[in-house]
């Protein structure tokens, strides 16, 4: 069975005094519970101080993005040898407003996500289409493209312990979530194309949900059976939010 994941994203929030408190919140809370894997991605200037407050918590580390190279001159970007470094495990990669604010492209994600499981970090691969594309009918072909540019990049042994959040854009920061059953058709055909790759290899990945995700919508959510918990950005900046979807994502499997 696949352990349900809860990652907060917590974007370019905060400051390094209420990093501290949310990360020691968090840490606090999550200390009593069981068959939820807990993880928070603060901005990467505050990874250090956030890996002192977790300490031995049940909370693992992870960073937002990476660069695809190792190192070197590349002005202003960060190797995933130095996420490394400082106790990541996990990786957010080709989050849809690095792909639309950025430029980041399917291919570019696609060598992200290679580097990062060469260097043992679990990517958290983003995909999702905008309201447009949803509009158009070109859900599938959209996220089908997204995988497939990193079915390519990456050996298919290498991505069974890897992860992709299913992030639909029209549904990120806007309070309008995903309805569980559009969550799962897109769940379903995320795996059916991972399996296309390898068989079994889309039974292996987990596959969150992202976009809007509350206490009052998690639990519906995350009872689906091709939703292995969430990418949370917005409640995962309240200690008790984020602890509470996490709660979600226990009580989600035992429904
Ligand atoms: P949201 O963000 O929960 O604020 O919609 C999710 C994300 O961007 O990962």
């Amino acid at each position: 069975m696949r352990t349900p994941l809860v990652a907060g994203n917590w974007k370019m929030n905060g400051e390094l005094a209420s990093s501290r408190a949310l990360a020691s919140a968090v840490a606090d809370g999550a200390a009593g519970l069981a068959g939820v894997e807990v993880l928070v991605c603060p901005p990467f200037c505050y990874l250090q101080a956030v890996a002192g407050c977790l300490a031995d918590a049940p909370v693992r580390l992870g960073a937002q993005n990476m660069s695809d190279q190792l190192g070197g001159a590349f002005t202003g970007e960060i190797s995933g040898l130095m996420l490394a470094d400082f106790g990541c495990r996990y990786v957010i990669l080709g989050h849809s407003e690095r792909r639309h604010l950025y430029g980041e492209t399917d291919e570019l994600v696609g060598r992200k996500v290679a580097r990062a499981v060469a260097l043992d970090l679990v990517p958290i691969a983003c995909v999702g289409e905008t309201l447009a594309e949803r509009e158009a009918g070109a859900t599938e072909e959209v996220v089908g493209r997204q995988l497939d540019a990193i079915l390519e990049a990456v050996a298919a042994d290498r991505l069974a312990g890897a992860v992709i959040a299913y992030e639909p854009v029209w549904a990120i920061g806007t309070g309008r979530n995903a309805t569980p059953e559009q969550a799962q058709q897109v769940h379903a055909f995320v795996r059916q194309r991972l399996s296309r790759r390898a068989p079994g290899l889309g039974e292996a990945v987990r596959v969150l949900y992202g976009g809007s995700v509350k206490p009052d919508n998690a639990r519906r959510l995350f009872q689906m059976p091709d939703v292995d918990g969430g990418l949370v950005g917005g409640a995962s900046l309240e200690a008790d939010a984020f602890l509470a979807i996490c709660r979600a994502a226990i009580d989600s499997t035992t429904d």
